[in-house]
């Protein structure tokens, strides 16, 4: 239970998947949670009116500071964090749930800087990344070598670019669709890759360049995704863990990743002006 005499006013940036399910357990939960809605945006607008009341939905997006959110989720596109997170950074703290546009190293230090410079807090969401925050204190000791992130899915699951698109068709079996920086995955693959973007910011010394991201398709893989991550440290130091994430075929969020976000957004209360995983 939040103390409820601090209440996080909320933002939310896209109503898809994740924006309808946050919506709704904000409305359902947030009062005992610390947390109300300031408003929602999305581009269409037809769901947002099925779902919610007129005074939750914000027409024009370039008006959010009208709404006085403390925090904005966004659960978009990566377009929406090019377009918006540096004003976003300027007037609340911002949780960007498509981290894979931070693979734009420019992008990336944007936000840092106007997240400093208004003490303002860029909040990247652990999503199906186990052990975020053990990497994130590896890393600011020094003892972090290498960083594998391995994401294996059903073919169905993935949405990717030209050219990883046309192995889909290979057939049965398994295959490494794309091995290599997840600097370059992240233009192909920008739906799929945001645990490694958030495994990159939590190993800066590495980061998108550094660390190495794989993803596999597996006909194998109906009913969850897995998620394999391969720390390295000095002196013999590793860590490997395997992450089943329930997932129906064609879903590209596994269903626990729902309840990290929510989990995630319980955190956004404000931790200065900086990178927090959350
Ligand atoms: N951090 C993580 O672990 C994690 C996990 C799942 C999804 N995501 C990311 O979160 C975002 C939302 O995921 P979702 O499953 O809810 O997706 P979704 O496709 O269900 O919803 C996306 C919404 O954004 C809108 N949209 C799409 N492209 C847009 C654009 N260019 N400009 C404006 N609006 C646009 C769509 O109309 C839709 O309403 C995606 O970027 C996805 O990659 C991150």
């Amino acid at each position: 239970m939040a103390n409820t005499e601090t209440v996080i006013a909320v933002g939310i940036v896209g109503f898809g998947h994740l924006g309808e399910y946050l919506a709704e357990r904000i409305q359902r939960e947030g009062a005992s949670a610390g947390l109300q809605l300031a408003f929602v945006w999305n581009r269409s607008k037809e769901r947002l009116r099925e779902k919610l009341t007129s005074d939750l939905i914000l027409d024009d997006l370039t008006e959010f500071t009208q709404r006085g959110a403390d925090l904005i989720v966004e659960v978009c596109h990566p377009d929406i964090v090019r377009d918006f997170g540096e004003r976003f950074l300027c007037h609340a703290h911002f949780l960007v749930g498509s981290p894979s546009s931070l693979s734009d190293s420019t992008l990336e230090g944007r936000l840092r800087c106007t997240a400093e410079l208004h003490g303002k807090t860029l909040y990247v969401p652990s999503g199906a990344l186990w052990g975020g925050v053990d990497i994130q204190r590896l890393s600011e000791r020094g003892g972090l070598k290498s960083l594998l992130v391995r994401m294996s899915k059903h073919p169905s699951c993935f949405r990717l670019a030209p050219p990883l698109h046309h192995d889909w068709s290979e057939g049965e079996g398994r295959h490494v669709l794309f091995s290599g920086p997840v600097h370059d995955l992240c233009p192909l693959a920008p739906n799929n890759v945001n645990t490694m973007a958030a495994a990159a910011l939590a190993a800066p010394d590495l980061g998108f360049s550094g660390v190495t991201g794989e993803i596999v398709s597996d006909t194998e893989l109906s009913q969850y995704h897995i998620v394999e991550v391969e720390v390295t440290g000095h002196d013999g130091f590793t860590v490997t863990t395997m992450r089943r994430n329930p997932a129906q075929l064609g879903a590209v969020t596994g269903s626990a990743t729902y309840q990290s976000f929510w989990s995630s957004i319980l955190v956004c209360k404000g931790h200065g002006g900086r990178v927090f995983l959350c």
